[in-house]
């Protein structure tokens, strides 16, 4: 920025300049804010590669959508090839490019592609090089207009990506219809596990002020496919619901609209009480339904798109069909038949665990839900997290997936990293969430992987769908750590196509946001698809989970037993003692392992071919136990630790190394988050150790480092933070 202080510019002219020096600094500035929607100029050999194909954009019509198509392919390629790109209505030259769809766009029309677009659907594209007359064009077509804008913003990306758009023949369409960012902001504008600042929705402020942050928020999950939003916490607060904050939920459906993006809201199951003045909120009650179905209406006459309600019942305190002895059915069921007339989804989530004495925590959710397989109505999605547990930084995936043939079942991956160093410590979660789509249930026989569950060809599921518990706040950068992004990035991609590979992510994102230089993005992809492994190392190594501090999750706390909850402690699942160390889940133990298939429950089951990543998730292991280097368990796990610090200290050289390569700016900041996450590693590292050898009473293995610090100085840290 200039500083005024030491100048004195003489005139208005000058002053002007000044202004205008200022603003353009602030436009350059790499502040994150842009995403991996930058479309600064490409490098010159692809300038000379690109021009002929982007010689002019022909977007026909008039829509908000069709609106932001054009806009976006005008700003994108007149920011790609460095100058402005003519808008026309015909195709006047080569190189024009046409968006569109068959209605909005005669020159889309005469091609006769409506067959084949729609197969595709209304979200799907073609993009293809052909001959219009004598011109030869790129046109992006689909039966939609949302599919148009996806096509266009898949278009932008082969360019920022370097990859040839002259000889083009593209389709695609997104193997899950409902791909959504599930927000837990509250109405007073603070985030439940949200570590990017506060909520986007400015509640005080709407309906008559609108945040234009609204707008890119929504222009930056089209660009990715996300079509859905869920604006307030599962922990809701029932007055969502009500009129005034309708309206205001209203607007922002409005903004997000042109973009594809249908809102979502959390419904707190006893509002018939707390709005209505019912004395109950029984779902079998005729005036609680009633209730259900008048305020359905009510609110679809505010928003006749919303996507539906989705709902935390009976877990964590939150109320819900079981205050009533009533079932989960039961309660579902008759919000759907609220919500089924105005064509709304229910979206019940299965993070359900109720404290029983001597039970498995891993084990509750199946208990509570699989019974009522082929229970549920049409319009409801049984939302259920990767994992059986609470978004560990690793777990096995969740016993469920394959075992509800006829109920439609959504992952709930979660993006904000409660556990997971908050925004402070870099984490590639495309590739956590690779292992789990990768996972295979056995349900049908080998291949019956969670990737058929999530898009529905497993079962022949009608409706499928994805939820991401959302990263972005009011940071300026969204995220509160720049690699953290990539995060919200690759929940996109994969959930358009959930086969994609993380690191063809990870390079696409690279590209689009730091630098496309060869060799500094080989060395940032390797970081990134490293840093999950890594991070694993140096927290939960070898199935171990939950060992964050109460509350807040940040930090180690394994001594931690304070909780009126036994399974909110994390002594309950490390199970510590002189013996050894683990959950023991099979026969001997709660037996929850006999949720999972055979072959996988088999494989599970013995110790010796147990993945050695999930051997204490599933086993209570003896300290001197032989792992598979020839190493005991004690010395293994404490080279888990050591490798996961030594990572993130060989990472902080190479992304010293970097700079001048990526700007300084973002260099900078991301160096200071890889410090911060240097010194939780050595934290987590001699934390646990430390606390494990109380039991284990051996030494710390040749290779890992003495702790800085002493166990009670750790435990008084941990308070302190
Ligand atoms: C975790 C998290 C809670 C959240 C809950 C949920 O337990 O700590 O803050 O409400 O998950 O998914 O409902």
């Amino acid at each position: 920025m200039i500083s005024g202080k030491n100048r004195n510019y003489g005139s208005l002219a000058g002053a002007a300049v000044a202004i205008l020096l200022a603003t353009m600094t602030i436009a350059n500035a790499e502040d994150g804010y842009r995403l991996w929607l930058r479309y600064d100029q490409l490098p010159r050999q692809a300038l000379i590669r690109y021009r002929p194909n982007i010689a002019q954009i022909v977007v026909a019509g008039n829509s908000p959508t069709l609106d932001a198509i054009r806009s976006e392919l005008v700003s994108g390629c007149s920011g790609l090839v460095g100058g402005p790109v003519p808008v026309g209505n015909e195709a006047s030259h080569d190189g024009a490019i046409i968006a569109g769809t068959p209605k909005s766009s005669p020159l889309i029309k005469n091609l006769r592609w409506e067959s084949q677009l729609s197969q595709l659907g209304p979200e799907g594209f073609r993009i293809r090089s052909v001959k219009l007359g004598t011109h030869s064009v790129t046109v992006i077509a689909s039966d939609g207009e949302i599919g148009a804008l996806y096509g266009a913003f898949h278009f932008l990306r082969l360019m920022q990506t370097l990859q040839p758009i002259n000889n083009l023949d593209v389709t695609q369409k997104p193997r899950i219809q409902l791909r959504m960012l599930d927000h837990w902001d509250n109405l007073d504008g603070s985030i439940e596990r949200g570590y990017a600042g506060r909520s986007l929705w400015h509640w005080s402020a709407l309906p008559s002020t609108i945040d234009p942050r609204l707008r890119d928020y929504a222009r930056a999950n089209a660009s990715i496919g996300i079509n859905g939003s869920l604006l307030n916490n599962v922990n809701a607060d029932a007055q969502i619901l009500t009129a005034d904050y309708l309206r205001k939920v209203a607007v922002i459906a409005s903004v997000f609209r042109p973009y594809g993006v249908r809102v979502f809201l959390s419904a707190r199951f006893s509002a018939p009480i707390e709005l209505g003045g019912l004395k109950t909120a029984d779902p079998l009650d005729a005036e609680v339904a009633t209730w259900w179905k008048k305020k359905a209406d009510e609110i679809f006459e505010f928003i006749p798109d919303l996507g539906g309600f989705v709902v935390k019942a009976n877990s964590e305190g939150q109320p819900g069909p079981r205050t009533y002895n009533r079932t989960h059915v039961d309660g579902a069921n008759m919000l759907a038949a609220a919500m089924a007339p105005h064509n709304g989804l229910v979206i019940w989530r299965a993070f359900v665990y109720d404290m029983k004495p001597g039970y498995d925590r891993a084990g509750a959710a199946y208990e509570n839900l699989q019974p009522f397989d082929g229970k549920f109505a049409a319009n409801v999605l049984l939302q259920v997290k990767n994992g059986p547990i609470d978004f560990q930084p690793r777990e096995p995936f969740h016993p469920l997936f394959g075992a509800m043939p006829k109920t439609q079942l959504m992952p709930e991956f979660q993006i904000t990293q409660e556990y997971l160093g908050f925004s402070n410590h870099l984490v590639f979660l495309a590739s956590m969430w690779r292992e789990v789509l990768d996972s295979d249930t056995y349900a049908k026989g080998p291949g019956s992987t969670v990737t058929k569950v999530a898009d529905g060809s497993l079962y022949s599921q009608r409706l499928t769908g994805i939820a991401g518990v959302a990263n972005t706040g009011s940071d300026r950068n969204w995220t509160g750590h720049h690699f953290l992004q990539a995060n919200w990035y690759a929940f996109g991609r994969l959930a358009w196509n959930p086969d994609l590979s993380s690191r063809q992510i990870a390079e696409e994102w690279i590209k689009m946001t730091f630098t496309r230089d060869p060799q500094a993005t080989g060395t940032i992809a390797r970081i990134m698809l490293e840093s999950h492994q890594a991070l694993v190392d140096y927290m939960t190594p070898l199935g171990l989970h939950h060992l964050m501090w109460g509350g807040h999750h940040y930090g180690p706390a394994p001594w931690w037993d304070t909780f009126e909850r036994d399974d909110w402690n994390p002594v309950y699942y490390h199970r510590a003692d002189e013996r050894g160390l683990g959950f023991d889940r099979t026969e001997t133990g709660s037996n929850t392992l006999s949720q999972y298939h055979r072959p996988v429950r088999d494989g599970f089951e013995n110790p010796a071919t147990c993945p050695e990543e999930f051997l204490l998730w599933f086993h209570h292991v003896p300290w001197a136990h032989r792992m598979k280097s020839g190493r005991i368990m004690w010395d293994e796990l404490a080279l888990h630790y050591q490798r996961g610090v030594d990572w993130i200290r060989s990472t902080r050289k190479e992304w010293n190394a970097l700079a001048g390569v990526v700007d300084p700016e973002r260099h900078e900041q991301v160096a200071k988050k890889l410090a911060i996450q240097e010194r939780d590693a050595i934290w987590w590292r001699d934390a646990v150790l430390l606390y494990f050898q109380t039991f284990s009473k051996r030494p710390l293995p040749a290779g890992v480092e003495k702790p800085a610090k002493t166990l009670p100085e750790y435990k008084a840290k941990s308070l302190a933070w």
